[in-house]
């Protein structure tokens, strides 16, 4: 049995939130402990607003492979191998390969991933090799990678661990109760980025569930943004040639684009674009000014939130939680974008003295 070494710790999501998810018998739980990230208040950036709205933000980088997708990794996961699988396999911008090498290190199975060659991220790459994944770059986008996984999966008896996967999906929604837990409430907005668009509806079915349980009385409108280039939802159309220095949610026909669709209609939000500009921005603000480091992707939500707020879009006192999806370490060439290299001084005192405030 892997209780995750946990005695009296946190348990992690299936075994903290077991009565709100399908049913796994607790001997065939995989799990590295994930889930019981912190949510903290943005004060700073608050600030930077003017002060008339609460952002918290859902620092998701803390999970076990530094992604939201533990969440439902850990659950479909347990699931394949409970039901006999040998091998899971995945299309991926990154974080999801990532996450399902390392589960399935965990659960002593194979994972094959297929990635778009030379387009994720370096930190990202290494975690699925590292994890023993068999990795292959295809030379085309993730559009491509996933169609090729949806037709080989069967032909070869391996379970797919997309989000098209529905353990996925119910793991991830563990988030919005992990946010009610701690906020005693729902948030009025929830912002967070839209790729192959699943951890939107994930998030809104958690907090469905937990009204429909009578935990929470609210319900947040959900704000999903897609970078500017790889904006299909938004635009209404498949985008062919996906581009955005957001390589995590460069994908031109997301696979849940009618559950994303679903949430952000039933909860009264939107699904807007931000610009790798307004990205960018907000990536560096989040860390140089809240000190959290989070990748390009992630900042998507925060960078919707500044765009909303100039339109004057939320209401005095508005309360709004950003998920932060991945940890910035995992992109370690994005940084470049938006800062300097470190200048050489000579190993001289008054050299570096003179040097400090240059
Ligand atoms: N943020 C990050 C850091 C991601 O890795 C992803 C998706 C998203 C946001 C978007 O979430 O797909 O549920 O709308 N990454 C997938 C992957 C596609 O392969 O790692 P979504």
């Amino acid at each position: 049995m892997d209780d995750g070494g946990c005695s009296g710790g946190w348990p992690g999501v299936i075994r903290k939130y077991r009565k709100f998810l399908p049913e796994l018998p607790d001997e065939h739980v995989v799990t590295l402990l994930e889930g019981n990230t912190p949510l903290i208040r943005a004060y700073n950036l608050e600030k930077e607003l003017g002060g008339d709205i609460s952002i918290y933000l859902k620092y998701e980088g803390l999970n076990p492979t530094a992604s939201f997708k533990d969440r439902g990794m850990t659950l479909a996961v347990s699931i394949a191998r409970a039901r006999g699988s040998q091998a899971v396999v995945c299309a991926s911008t990154g974080n999801t390969s990532a996450s399902a090498a390392a589960y399935a290190a965990r659960a002593g199975m194979k994972a094959y991933v297929l990635v778009p060659k030379g387009k994720i991220a370096l930190g990202k790459l290494i975690q699925a090799l590292m994890h023993g994944a068999r990795v292959l770059g295809i030379e085309g986008n993730f559009d491509d990678a996933l169609r090729i996984v949806r037709e080989i999966a069967d032909k070869r008896g391996l379970t797919i661990v997309n989000s098209i996967n529905p353990f996925r999906l119910e793991g991830q929604k563990t988030a919005a109760f992990e946010v009610c837990d701690v906020l005693g409430r729902a948030p009025d907005f929830h912002a967070l980025p839209v790729g192959n668009a699943g951890n939107i509806s994930a998030y809104w079915n958690g907090y469905k569930v937990y009204r429909e349980h009578g935990i929470i009385e609210n319900l947040p409108k959900m704000l999903g943004f897609q970078a500017e280039g790889a904006a299909p939802i938004v635009r209404g159309e498949v985008v062919e040639s996906p581009e955005t220095v957001a390589s995590a949610i460069r994908i031109g026909n997301p696979a849940n684009w009618e559950k994303a669709v679903k949430a952000r209609d039933e909860s009264g939000g939107l699904i807007e674009i931000v610009t790798d500009k307004e990205i960018l921005t907000a990536y560096k603000l989040l860390a140089s000014r809240e000190g959290i480091f989070c990748e390009p992707a992630s900042a998507a939500g925060v960078a919707g939130v500044f765009k909303l707020h100039r339109k004057g879009f939320f209401e005095k006192g508005a309360l709004v939680v950003c998920t932060l999806t991945g940890h910035g370490l995992k992109d370690p060439d994005a940084p470049n974008l938006v800062c300097e290299l470190p200048p050489t001084v000579k190993a001289d005192p008054v050299a570096v003295l003179g040097a400090l405030d240059a």
